[in-house]
């Protein structure tokens, strides 16, 4: 979507951290903004900003573990925009811990905001995207998370691998029409992140404060500018780019993590088992 002056977009999270950037650099661009977050006043302050530079933004507060109030936010946009074209669906929490042993309530927690809010963004807002003809643009926010299995984090990992799967599979379903997909899969950027568990609502154990020993908010406030990180995603949707990588000095985990699965190849190549038997190598689909 080379010109995006004039078109509408909608982005989950966009109160804080790396969604307000894509908020700034949107609206800076000349698109409408429409912000949901599940913070009210971060989210007024957030819509308060672009008005005062000029921008036609709105805001709308939504927790996108909740399909219905994604559906009523993505109502609020069209009524109020007209249509919407680009949809970020970022909003995410972060979840430390082993898939074996993290308690449970926070397993969930991280699966109904990180995958289940992605997909209840797609449901409500694709269809919308494609009814007018226009064109439209789908940025899905996974993490280096998504492409690495990151130590001590299993449930986070799970959630970020299922949206780089969900955007990988959406890039083929939507090769051939007017619909793009990206998957944003930054590395360590310096947001409000580390405070996340303040919005973990009461069904998952409560509002809970970072653990001062664990380092994140000192890795977290090395990290690269979520401005920056706005300015790059309005420029994949742009060169309608499918992955946006923040951090090129990772480029070493996805070729470890080929390499490592290559491995695995090499292995079923020689294997006992699959000896003198004669496979097609197709897949469906
Ligand atoms: N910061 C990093 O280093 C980093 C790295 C990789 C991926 N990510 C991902 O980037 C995305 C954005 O996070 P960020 O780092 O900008 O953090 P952030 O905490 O600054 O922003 C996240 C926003 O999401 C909102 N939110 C939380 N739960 C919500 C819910 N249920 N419904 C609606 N809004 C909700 C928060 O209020 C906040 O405004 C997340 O998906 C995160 O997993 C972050």
């Amino acid at each position: 979507m080379k010109d995006v002056k004039g078109k509408v977009a909608f982005i989950s999270g966009g109160a804080s951290g790396m969604g307000l950037g894509m908020a700034r650099a949107f609206a800076e661009a000349g698109m409408k903004v429409m912000i949901g977050d599940i913070e009210r006043a971060p989210l007024e302050r957030a819509v308060e900003e672009l008005r005062q530079k000029g921008a036609e933004a709105d805001g709308v507060v939504v927790d996108v573990t909740d399909m219905e109030a994604v559906e009523a936010a993505a109502q609020a946009t069209v009524e109020r925009f007209g249509k919407v074209h680009v949809v970020c669906n970022n909003a995410g929490v972060p979840v430390g811990g082993h898939s074996e042993t993290c308690n449970m309530r926070n397993w969930h927690w991280v699966v109904d905001v990180n995958l289940w809010g992605v997909v209840h963004g797609l449901q409500a807002f694709v269809p919308r995207i494609m009814s007018h003809g226009e064109g439209g643009h789908v940025v899905n926010t996974a993490s280096m998370a998504g492409m690495y299995g990151l130590r001590g984090a299993g449930p986070y990992n799970a959630t970020k691998f299922a949206v780089v799967g969900i955007s990988e599979t959406m890039m083929a379903e939507h090769s051939r029409d007017n619909l793009n997909i990206s998957v944003l899969c930054p590395g360590i950027v310096a947001t409000n992140i580390g405070t996340a568990g303040r919005n973990r609502a009461d069904k998952y154990g409560g509002a809970v404060a970072p653990s001062e020993k664990d380092g994140t908010a000192a890795a977290l406030a090395k990290g690269l500018d979520p401005d920056a990180v706005g300015r790059q995603v309005l420029e994949a949707i742009q060169d309608e780019q499918p992955y946006i990588f923040t951090d090129p000095g990772l480029r070493y985990l996805i070729e470890r993590r080929t390499k490592y699965i290559l491995a695995g190849y090499d292995w079923a190549e020689n294997c006992k088992a699959l000896e003198g038997i004669e496979q097609s190598g197709l897949l469906p689909g």
